[in-house]
């Protein structure tokens, strides 16, 4: 199966989908975090990167579709991939649908969690990432275990986690990525999540809904 998590900046789908991975033997692929990964290694396309996501605004269609075939095509990740933040235009949809059936796969549901601006705010402003083995904490809402993964975890925070740039991601958001959703609501693949409840709450409905999933 192949799952696309969606939802506002901040919204959990980062978090939601590293529990998926551990539970239900899958892969997330996070275009954000593959955008990052450019932009650490200082290309002249990361330094492009690095200015369109300190804006708040999306990376071309074209970089971020040719980061998506790049796994889609690799036989390891065959229908087992959670898309985390992609797609996000329509463009992106109409691509993935096409590549998704190139590469003979199928997408299985879109969760899609509902968080309101106000706690979505607070959300990112907390947000603590382990720069080492990469899980995502709060230092308001879920602060780091005592070495869960045996890993002495290395803190960090991104460079568009700050309040002028969160006001720009929203606005992008809104005008550019919550219209695909009725394109995935016309093909009943759609399950809205109030996004609002704790992480563990959020998380049980998911497992339910992928649990029931017709794969
Ligand atoms: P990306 O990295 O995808 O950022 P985003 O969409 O803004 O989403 P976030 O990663 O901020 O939030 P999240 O939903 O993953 O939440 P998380 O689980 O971390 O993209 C960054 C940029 O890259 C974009 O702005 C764009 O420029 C570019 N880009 C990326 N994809 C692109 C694409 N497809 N096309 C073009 N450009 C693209 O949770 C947030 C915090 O809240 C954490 O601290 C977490 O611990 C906490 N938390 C999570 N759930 C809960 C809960 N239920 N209760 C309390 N706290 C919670
Ligand atoms: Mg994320």
């Amino acid at each position: 199966m192949n799952i696309i998590l969606f939802g506002p900046p901040g919204a959990g789908k980062g978090t939601q989908g590293d529990y998926l991975v551990k539970d239900f033997n899958l892969f997330k692929i996070s275009t954000g975090d593959l955008l990052r990964k450019e932009i650490d290694n200082k290309t002249s396309l990361g330094n492009e990167i690095k200015s369109i996501i300190e804006r708040g605004s999306l990376v071309s269609d074209n970089i971020t579709n040719r980061l998506i075939e790049n796994v889609l095509s690799d036989k390891k990740y065959y229908n087992r991939l959670i898309f985390d933040g992609y797609p996000r235009t329509i463009n992106q949809t109409k691509k993935l649908d096409e590549m998704i059936s190139k590469y003979d796969q199928k997408i299985s549901c879109v969760l899609s969690l509902k968080v309101d601006q106000e706690i979505v705010t607070k959300r990112i402003l907390g947000r603590q990432i382990c720069s080492k083995c990469g899980l995502i904490f709060n230092k308001f809402f879920n602060p780091p275990k005592v070495v869960e993964n045996k890993c002495e975890h290395d803190l960090t925070t991104r460079s568009d986690d700050n309040v002028d740039i969160i006001k720009k991601r929203f606005k992008t958001y809104h005008q550019e990525t919550l219209p695909i959703l009725s394109y995935y609501q016309k093909q009943n693949l759609l399950h809205e999540i109030d996004g609002m409840k704790e992480i563990g709450i959020i998380y049980k409905e998911i497992g339910g809904i992928i649990k029931g999933l017709d794969t």
